[in-house]
């Protein structure tokens, strides 16, 4: 059902890494046999194929990025909070993406990171970028960062709407509630794969105004992946 794949280089070092590829359309094949001994909370038994699928899928990776640092927290089973983000044990931090052909979760030493955030997606077409800019992107966003021309209309869209769902993920358990797209712009996106978010309004947690987070943006021909984390 599904098949390990290298992990995209958007990460340091020290934070572990799993990535699968996976047709979340499969509607083949037995999930607890594909996924053995992941828990399907209650809330999801009645959901249908394809969110059970993500789910598994993303818990998966999860207890495998797990494995490689923290092996005696791989059978921790996770939960989901009243708001979705993971429960994670406290001594890690750690996010999870999942997207057409492709599931991946991150974790890292809480001592290390405050927090971690990937996001993956598939590229926009160009019809997508213009019809849903105005539901991720700040006024001038977009034309800022395609000033260089590095990327097309599609992927720049993807990249934008991806940062800002790793920094909503980084953050989350820090900030304690929700945080729309116009809080945070993307005011750096190099052709190398460097990426910065600025916030532009201060949030709960000591987060103000004109702080900014890194991170790393990677791109393929189907997907684009992003990356930010902010050291303890
Ligand atoms: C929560 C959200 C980021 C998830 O987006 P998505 O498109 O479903 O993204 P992905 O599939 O890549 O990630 C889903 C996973 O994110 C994790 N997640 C969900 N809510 C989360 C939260 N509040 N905090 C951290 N992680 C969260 C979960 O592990 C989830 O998978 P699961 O439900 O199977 O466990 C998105 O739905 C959302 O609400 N965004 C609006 C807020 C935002 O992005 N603001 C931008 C601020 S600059």
């Amino acid at each position: 059902m599904f098949r390990t794949t290298p992990d995209p280089d958007v990460l340091p070092c020290n934070v572990a890494r799993c990535s699968i590829a996976v047709d979340l359309h499969d509607e083949a094949g037995d999930l607890a046999l594909a996924f053995p001994g992941v828990a399907l909370p209650e809330s999801l038994r009645g959901a249908v194929r394809k969110r059970r699928l993500e789910y598994l899928a993303g818990r998966w990776c999860a207890r495998e990025a797990l494995r490689v640092g923290h092996a005696h927290l791989a059978e921790h089973p996770l939960p989901p909070g009243a708001d979705r983000a993971p429960a994670w044990p406290g001594v890690v931090v750690g996010s999870i993406t999942h997207t057409q052909g492709f599931v991946s979760a991150a974790v890292a030493s809480a001592a290390e990171f405050r927090g971690v955030g990937i996001d993956s997606e598939r590229v926009f077409t160009a019809e997508a970028a213009l019809r849903l800019a105005g539901r991720f992107a700040r006024p001038g966003e977009l034309a800022a960062l395609g000033r260089g021309g590095a990327y097309d209309e599609g992927t720049l869209a993807a990249l934008v709407f991806s940062a800002k769902e790793s920094v909503y993920k980084c953050l989350y358990p820090i900030v304690g509630g929700y945080f729309g797209f116009q809080a945070a712009e993307v005011v750096a996106l190099s052709i190398g794969g460097a990426l910065r978010v600025r916030l532009v309004e201060g949030l709960p947690g000591g987060f103000r105004a004109g702080d900014e987070f890194a991170g790393r943006a990677a791109v393929t021909a189907t997907h684009v992946h992003t990356a930010i984390t902010l050291r303890a």
